[in-house]
């Protein structure tokens, strides 16, 4: 298989987190990105995800297949695996759903990055910049509130939730999410021990 790759997104790490938990990483050949602009085409990628986006696997029938959700659902069924994603549909679709909130505060944790780092000052939009900082606050506040038995094992959940974490601290490390929400800041304390997070952390 091969895996259209950068570090610092954490879509990508999702998957990698979940090829390092099904035991299947050695299986994935890493083709790395290099510079990724939400403003440029990238050619490689695009030939494998229309939309331009990353990660996008190719598998080794030669089928491509996107996005990290469907990649994490696939090496799943690749690995014969039933604990990170159970066939039984109330774990199933409540990890299912755990797993979009937590994807979901990426697409609106990266989005943030491109208005406040890439995209000029001058044009830059308050109103929109403060709604989506206030996303991410209630969706963290609900993972506190409301998922402590679906974050208690390894599972499609909580590695996404896992993974969204670390993408806050890798790029809003003055957040301070931990400071008000003790149940997800243990969470996170242990499962970023993990080998699967420990091998994948974002560059410095
Ligand atoms: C980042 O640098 O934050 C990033 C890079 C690629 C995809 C998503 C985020």
């Amino acid at each position: 298989m091969k895996l259209h790759f950068n570090p610092a997104s954490p879509f990508v790490r999702m998957v990698t987190v979940t090829a390092n938990e099904l035991g299947i990483r050695d299986q994935i050949e890493d083709v790395p990105t290099g510079e990724f602009l939400p403003i440029k085409v990238h050619g490689g990628v695009s030939a494998d995800n229309p939309l331009g986006r990353i990660p996008a696997l190719v598998t080794d029938h030669g089928t491509a297949i996107h996005d990290s959700r469907v990649i994490c659902e696939y090496l799943c069924h690749h690995a014969g695996d039933k604990e990170i994603l159970p066939d039984e549909p109330v774990k199933r679709f409540r990890m299912l759903t755990l797993q979009s909130l937590a994807v979901g505060v990426m697409d609106t944790g990266v989005a943030l990055r491109y208005e406040t780092f890439l995209r000029p000052e001058e044009k830059r939009w308050a109103d929109w910049i403060s709604r989506q900082q206030a996303r991410i606050a209630a969706a963290l506040d609900d993972l506190e509130a409301n998922w402590k038995s679906e974050l208690s094992n390894v599972n499609c959940g909580s590695i996404a939730v896992a993974c969204m974490l670390g993408y806050l601290d890798f790029r809003y490390g003055d957040m301070g999410w931990c400071d008000t929400r003790p149940n997800l800041a243990a969470f996170y304390e242990g499962f970023a021990k993990r080998p699967s997070m420990m091998a994948t952390m974002p560059p410095a």
